[in-house]
């Protein structure tokens, strides 16, 4: 069995973070979303994973490499441009040949892996298994209709009148079977080959098509908020950890990361909380929900709830919450200017001022 993982896409709810970064190597606790995906791949003992990139692919090729960190050995997908998930797999039909799949969008993020899917579906064979997960508002989602015995029936992409609340998870498994249905397909009003559509047309010419409930935890980050979430559920397990420099006068409170390299003055940490390698944090209140990347710099700030990416610094700034702060990012106090705020924002970047 192959993997095929999904690195493309605009990530346009992201920006402008994704302007420079692929948005699966957003961090989730000092670690990108997509090493997570990579790793459950690994844990389910498949070797060989494609790996679609899109405009991207530079950021992500450097951060992943051949794969062999992860035990894997990666081949790198060309995307032409986001064309849909469904293009993701058509692009990949000479690297999976006529292999089963699992087809994992890498800015998901799932609790538990997927070891016992991989293993069900190697076991029973059908020709396409996919996950499912209740949701409050399934029209933001591939939306699964499944009948009285629990069997899928039909699946529409992001219905305006959805039959049920059972949206689709970013984890597919095929068999070859799917490659003909992808051939077929036409794209969609958004203009996208939508994978719903051919696990649609599989289910018409009646391939067997089984689902599953997802048992753990699962969210797709796509939004800063996801992101967020992401970020506190990872960092709820985090255990306490000290490779830095700590002073006497600073207090580490809850489940507290400090990396390598990095040193804490004269401030409070309030866990659960990641501070990078060779991040500096003084005279500041960091936590609790925070991840603080390597290289950063916080003096005299306060934020919580928030993640800061490499290289990023805070200085004389309070308050800070439900942030999401990008590599190399000055944030700073404008002393002797009161009331009024300085503001050089790159595009799409979003501010929030208390006023
Ligand atoms: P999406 O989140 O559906 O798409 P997107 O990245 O374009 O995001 P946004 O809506 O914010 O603009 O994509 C899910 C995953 O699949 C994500 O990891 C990107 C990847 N993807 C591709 O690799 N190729 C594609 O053609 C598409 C649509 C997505």
């Amino acid at each position: 069995m192959k993997a095929l993982v999904l690195a493309g896409g605009s990530g346009t709810r992201l920006r402008p973070i994704t302007h420079t970064l692929a948005k699966q190597l957003v961090p989730v606790a000092n670690k990108p979303v997509l090493f997570y995906g990579l790793e459950a791949i690994a844990a389910a003992g498949i070797e060989e994973v494609g790996v679609v990139v899109g405009a991207t692919h530079a950021s992500i090729t450097e951060a992943v490499g051949d794969g062999s960190a992860f035990g894997l050995r990666i081949t790198y997908l060309p995307q032409s441009s986001p064309l849909g998930l469904a293009h993701g797999v058509l692009i990949a039909r000479e690297y999976l040949g006529d292999d089963d799949f699992v087809m994992y969008l890498g800015d998901n993020f799932i609790v538990g892996g997927i070891t016992g899917l991989v293993d069900g579906f190697r076991r029973d064979r059908p020709d396409a298994h996919i996950m499912l997960t209740r949701v409050s508002d399934p029209r933001q989602f591939g939306v699964a209709e499944l009948d009285a015995r629990g069997r899928v029936v039909d699946l529409v992409e992001k219905p305006q009148e959805p039959k049920s609340d059972l949206a689709l998870v970013g984890v597919y498994l095929f068999s070859a079977a799917v490659h003909d249905a992808v051939a077929r397909l036409t794209p969609s009003r958004r203009g996208e080959l939508e994978i719903t559509d051919a696990i649609r047309s599989m289910l018409r010419s009646g391939l067997k098509v089984r689902s599953s409930l997802v048992s753990g935890y699962w969210k797709d980050t796509g939004s800063v908020a996801d992101m967020l979430e992401v970020n506190r559920l990872v960092l709820e397990s985090v255990e306490a950890r000290f490779d830095g420099t700590v002073d006497e006068h600073s207090e580490l409170i809850g489940p507290v990361v400090v990396s390598h390299g990095a040193v804490i003055e004269r401030s409070r940490i309030v866990g659960p909380a990641v501070i990078g390698q060779d991040a500096h944090v003084l005279d500041s209140i960091i936590g609790p929900n925070t991840s603080i990347a390597d290289k950063c710099r916080v003096f005299g700030s306060e934020i919580q709830h928030s993640i800061i990416l490499p290289r990023a610094s805070l200085e004389g700034v309070r308050c800070v919450e439900s942030s999401l702060i990008g590599q190399d990012v000055a944030v700073t106090a404008a002393p002797g200017v009161r009331g009024t705020h300085r503001l050089v924002l790159g595009d799409h970047s979003k501010v929030r001022i208390d006023v």
